[in-house]
């Protein structure tokens, strides 16, 4: 397994706007889908490829195609607002489903619910989601998704808290994970510190 923070400039400049407090929903939805493109470039990197013989209007030649088909897995709800972003990218991608709820109690995620294409098996998986705080509802989306056969996977996530990260390395050692920007910390409600507050609600316009 490999960990990359991206640190890429543009992501950065967008996610400060994310960050501020003073962002609306509209703003806050549109920098998170403009940064979903860029971290797509990224996560792409280094998908396995194969050779495909073609014809150019001059000659042919051997090209390249992906060897797995891919699809996206949003943890819901705020994965989802990674999805467009991603499909602008890679506008074949299938779609996978899962709803992580995270117990504001316990801080231990629970799966609401579960759809996937039949596919999952044979293709390289990318798990969204916005936040890695503990890391408790990733890490149980990926033992879930594993469960339903799935082996080519990444993770990637916007902000990660250190505890996070540490999480998935722990469990889930053999998958990539690619996260946009490293934050300090979590705080005593498990809230990442600075972070941007809770994800989903910034994205909906929900308030609890
Ligand atoms: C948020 C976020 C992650 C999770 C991170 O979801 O989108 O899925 O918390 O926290 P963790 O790493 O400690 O598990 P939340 O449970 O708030 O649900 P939502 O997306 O429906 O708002
Ligand atoms: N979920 C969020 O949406 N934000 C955090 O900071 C932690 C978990």
């Amino acid at each position: 397994m490999a960990t990359i923070i991206l640190n890429h400039p543009l992501i950065d400049h967008k996610l400060t706007i994310m960050r501020d407090k003073d962002t609306g929903t509209k703003e806050f939805r549109q920098n998170l889908d403009e940064i979903a493109m860029l971290m797509a470039y990224e996560v792409t990197k280094g998908l396995p490829l194969k050779n495909v013989e073609i014809v150019t209007p001059i000659c042919p030649m051997t090209g390249k195609e992906l060897v797995r088909p891919i699809v996206l897995v949003p943890i819901l709800r705020a994965g989802l607002g990674l999805v467009d972003g991603f499909k602008a990218i890679i506008p074949n991608a299938k779609v996978g489903h899962i709803g992580m709820a995270r117990n504001e109690k316990t801080l231990l995620p629970e799966e609401y619910y579960a759809k996937f294409p039949s596919c999952l098996d044979q293709a390289d998986v990318i798990v969204v989601d916005p936040m890695l705080a503990t890391g408790g509802s990733a890490s149980a989306a990926l033992t879930n998704i594993k469960k339903r056969g799935a082996k080519y996977i990444k993770l990637a996530c916007l902000v990660a808290a250190p505890e996070g990260i540490a999480a998935i390395e722990k469990a889930h050692p053999d998958i990539d994970l690619i996260v946009a920007a490293l934050d300090e910390k979590l705080n005593e409600k498990g809230y990442i510190v600075p972070g941007l507050g809770d994800a989903g609600d910034r994205l909906f316009g929900t308030d609890e």
